[in-house]
């Protein structure tokens, strides 16, 4: 049949990045980290000095950014002008900036264009980069904007408490009460910030929800792949 498309939404801290490579490793399929275009955009904004208040600048910028994003999941890289930035542009000072870049509709527009391609080179043999082996695309607008034809779409949530730990053990290693605290305004805001742009709490018509708050993470990714196998 046709190659498949999985498309995954959910807050950050809901483990959707690593559940979402573990899956496609498994299945064969392709690995595209959407949130990671956000993350490579700010970063080539900050490298060519635009200043991140102005809209319209941030927007021209965007669309002459050399990307490449590389989709094996078992080692995703971005690739940015020539540099490879899939460590830096996890780093606190673009997690913090990157929800302004995010929230500009032209960079939206540009990016949600450039996922789409990605997806069809993916899952076209012969026009694409692969044999059409099919991909797993995940974000905040996957199910809905960037591929709501797609042949799964799963959203992936987790209560604050879950997703507030799973973020303190990244960012610190531990999640005791006070790293809690500190990881909480990071994780809340972000939230509140991307939540103006699109509805990812919420499951669209057609979605399936998957909660990680109680699961480990092999559970979860057998959730996850027992709704896929059953939609194929
Ligand atoms: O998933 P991650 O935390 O790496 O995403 C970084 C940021 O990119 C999010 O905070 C959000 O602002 C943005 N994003 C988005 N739409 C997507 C994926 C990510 O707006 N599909």
């Amino acid at each position: 049949g046709r190659p498949m498309v999985v498309a995954i939404d959910g807050p950050s801290g809901s483990g959707k990045s690593t559940i979402s490579r573990r899956v496609a490793a498994e299945l064969g399929l392709a690995y595209l980290d959407t949130g990671a275009m956000y993350r490579a955009a700010t970063w080539w904004c900050r490298r060519r000095e635009v200043d991140l208040t102005d809209p319209a600048a941030v927007a021209v910028a965007v669309r002459a950014m050399p990307l490449q994003m590389v989709t094996d999941p078992d080692a995703p890289r971005v690739v940015c002008d020539g540099v490879d930035i899939t460590d830096e542009i996890r780093g606190a000072d673009i997690t913090a900036a990157v929800s302004v870049v995010a929230t500009n509709l032209d960079v939206r527009a540009e990016l949600a264009r450039r996922q789409r391609a990605e997806i069809a080179a993916e899952t076209h043999p012969g026009e694409g980069r692969s044999e059409g082996r099919g991909i797993i695309a995940e974000g905040r607008d996957i199910t809905t904007v960037v591929a709501p034809d797609a042949t799964v779409r799963l959203l992936l949530i987790a209560d604050e408490r879950a997703r507030l730990a799973r973020r303190a053990r990244e960012l610190h290693g531990a999640d005791d009460d006070a790293t809690l605290e500190a990881t909480r305004d990071l994780v809340v805001r972000r939230d509140a910030d991307d939540s103006t742009v699109s509805a990812f709490m919420t499951a669209a018509d057609g979605v399936v929800t998957v909660d990680s708050s109680l699961l480990t993470l092999e559970e979860t990714v057998a959730a996850v792949l027992d709704v896929v196998r059953a939609a194929v």
